[in-house]
């Protein structure tokens, strides 16, 4: 398979890693060009490294800061001539209960999965309408905007906000060719989900959870990512696509559970 995007230009934000690094390389793989955002700059250099291209170009961008994103943005019309892609993927999380939840580190998860993939959007929506050659938005959510979990507050609730803000933008964007959806991964292994193979127990209770059984790895996001952005999905906007393992039929772990048990040696 190659060439399904062909010709377009695509910014991923949080590429220099896991999920957003593989639909990066996926991109590139496929025929697109693409402009790689991230704050982690050595993360960068060794995506360049490992998917060298001339149709590879990154840059540091913090996806919280407007002016950062918007620069990303004209990077891409000032180096490939356009925007036609965009996945606002940078995303993290923490870990509180909400009556006990730090005010500021509950601000800082809404703001890199809320206000980042808002920001991303805006910025991309703006080149795609001037541009007047439609384009396709892609928004990693998450299993969590449909699915609580214990601790999880602030990212579940940004989360749901992407929901949201993606069914919004789809219906104001579908008059300039716009297509705008969302993916919502379940437990996929990255750097970020990386310390839950240290807790004994957790990974097992993910896979439990999953009809399929088993954990995914972050190509099997860029697959669906690839599709919502090639135009094999040119009647499909306002979705969220689940990439959880059916786990959306079960229970989310309870993360909280398993670190009180490891700390307590049991
Ligand atoms: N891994 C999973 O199991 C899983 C499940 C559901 C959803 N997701 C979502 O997928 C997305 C990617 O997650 P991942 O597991 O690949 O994470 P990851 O930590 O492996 O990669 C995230 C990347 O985002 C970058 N980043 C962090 N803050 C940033 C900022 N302010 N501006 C720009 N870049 C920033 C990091 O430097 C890193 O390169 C996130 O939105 C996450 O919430 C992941």
């Amino acid at each position: 398979m190659s060439g399904r995007i062909e010709g377009k230009t695509a910014l991923v934000t949080g590429a220099a890693a896991g999920i957003g690094q593989a639909v990066a390389t996926r991109f590139l793989a496929e025929g697109a060009s693409v402009v790689a955002a991230d704050i982690d700059e050595a993360g960068l250099s060794k995506l360049v490294a490992e998917a060298g291209s001339d149709r590879l170009v990154t840059t540091r961008c913090d996806v919280t800061n407007e002016d950062d994103v918007a620069a990303a943005v004209d990077l891409a019309v000032s180096r490939f001539g356009g925007l036609d892609i965009a996945v606002a993927n940078a995303g993290g999380g923490t870990s509180s209960e909400i009556a006990d939840h730090d005010f500021a580190e509950w601000r800082r998860v809404v703001d890199l999965c809320l206000h980042g993939v808002f920001l991303t959007v805006k910025h991309a929506s703006r080149a795609m309408r001037a541009a007047g050659r439609g384009g396709s938005i892609i928004n990693i959510a998450s299993l969590n905007a449909v699915q609580p979990g214990r601790g999880m507050g602030a990212y579940c609730a940004a989360k749901a906000g992407v929901v949201a803000l993606t069914e919004v933008s789809a219906l104001e964007m579908g008059r300039h060719g716009v297509r705008v959806n969302a993916v919502a991964p379940g437990l996929v292994r990255t750097s970020a989900t990386g310390p839950l193979w240290n807790i004994p127990g957790a990974v097992e209770e993910f896979v439990e959870n999953a009809p399929l059984g088993r954990f995914a790895e972050p190509a099997e996001v860029a697959n669906v990512v690839l599709f919502l952005a090639s135009d094999e999905a040119g009647y499909v906007s306002a979705s969220l696509y689940g990439v959880d393992g059916g786990a959306r039929t079960r229970r989310y772990p309870d993360m909280i559970a398993h670190v009180e048990r490891l700390m307590s040696g049991g």
